[in-house]
């Protein structure tokens, strides 16, 4: 990479993972209130799998960067900026712009990355980490001894999740295609092929009395088993629509759909209780308390990183000019955990 110029990658519309583009430019500048980040690892999410078919709920329209979050070096500081940030190593949650060598945020958007940590590392628990720390612990509010059922366990945000659910004291029963069945097993969750058994049997098996949460990306015809699948007093945390990634049509209807279930749901009097989850609620009204939660929770998922409740797995590290690879390779679904880019 030039370190004097910008790189950064670009969906320029509907395309195949090949069709990425490299784009090079001036390094931005800093506005008041923001500071300029030298990226050190941004991730591939799932989400990037849904934009560039053009599938994400709300992407913004063709042709952007993607990249959902970043750690990096604050490079510059902006006006109203406490100049002092300057050198430290921050995380930041974008949504997009992330798969760029430097990344224009507001100050007040990024979260201090502790010592101790690698930017890789710490790069693989910012989406990730934060979701699964709220849906656990702001949703399903769960409690040692409970039982909980995790889809795609092997995931990016479930990986994390089953590591904070156990060490929480909770049960774990988790989702995931076969290869993953052994380290799962060896981390203590009992794990269900959603590829080849009926996922809602088998769990009425392993719980007969139902479960006390189910953490649900799945979407569809998912979500509906996960709801009869609750215990009383259990809770429905559904926060995506996976299974209709490929499909046609309007890219908004299946979270819509998921949206009005949970309204049906939860005006039933059954003693349970159904979200759907977003990272973003709240942002755009209560943008102080949206900060203070974030920086709260992805403190307290690094907190536990450091005393080995959670490890970070990186699956592959690939620098921006390997993006279309790194994404096909996401896309393959051979690897578990999470792949970083770098610069
Ligand atoms: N609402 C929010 O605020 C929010 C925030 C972050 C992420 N998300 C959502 O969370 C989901 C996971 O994201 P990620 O980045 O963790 O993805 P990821 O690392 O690619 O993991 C996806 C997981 O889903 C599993 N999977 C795929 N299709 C499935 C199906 N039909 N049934 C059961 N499991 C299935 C995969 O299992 P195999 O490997 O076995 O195929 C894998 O474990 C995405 O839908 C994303 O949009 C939502």
């Amino acid at each position: 990479m030039n370190a004097e110029g910008l790189v950064e990658v670009v969906l320029p519309g509907t395309v195949e993972p090949e069709g990425l583009l490299i784009r090079r430019g001036a390094v931005p500048v800093a506005g008041p209130g923001q500071v300029v980040i030298r990226m050190e690892a941004t991730g591939v999410s799932f989400a990037e799998q849904q934009m560039r078919r053009g599938r994400y709920y709300d992407q913004p329209p063709f042709p952007f960067v993607p990249g959902y979050d970043l750690v990096g070096t604050v490079q510059a500081t902006g006006e109203g900026v406490d100049p002092a940030l300057t050198g430290s190593r921050v995380a930041a949650l974008v949504k997009v712009g992330g798969w760029a060598s430097h990344v224009v945020v507001e100050a007040a958007d990024t979260v201090a990355v502790p010592d101790g940590i690698g930017a890789a590392e710490a790069e693989t628990l910012v989406v990730n980490g934060i979701t699964a720390w709220q849906m656990l612990h702001r949703r399903a509010r769960i409690r040692a001894g409970q039982t909980v059922l995790v889809h795609g366990a092997n995931g990016g945000v479930g990986s994390v999740l089953v590591q904070l659910a156990l060490a929480a004291g909770v049960q774990v029963i988790g989702t995931a295609s076969a290869r993953h069945h052994d380290s799962l097993r060896a981390q203590g969750v009992t794990p269900v092929d959603y590829r080849t058994e009926d996922v809602a049997a088998r769990v009425r098996e392993l719980a007969p009395g139902g479960v006390d949460a189910v953490f649900d990306h799945v979407g569809g015809r998912s979500v509906i088993d996960s709801w009869r699948l609750l215990a009383p007093g259990g809770t429905l945390v559904s926060y995506g629509s996976a299974s209709t990634r490929d499909d046609s049509g309007s890219k908004q209807l299946p979270v819509l759909k998921i949206l009005a279930r949970v309204w049906v749901w939860n005006t039933l009097p059954n003693g349970r209780r159904a979200y759907f989850f977003n990272i973003w609620a709240g942002r755009a009204f209560a943008k102080d308390r949206f900060r203070a939660r974030l920086r709260a929770d992805l403190t307290q998922v690094f907190a536990a990183h450091r005393r080995g409740e959670v490890t970070a797995g990186i699956a592959a590290q690939l620098p921006l000019a390997r993006a279309s690879e790194a994404l096909r390779l996401a896309e393959s679904g051979t690897v578990a955990g999470k792949i970083v880019l770098t610069p």
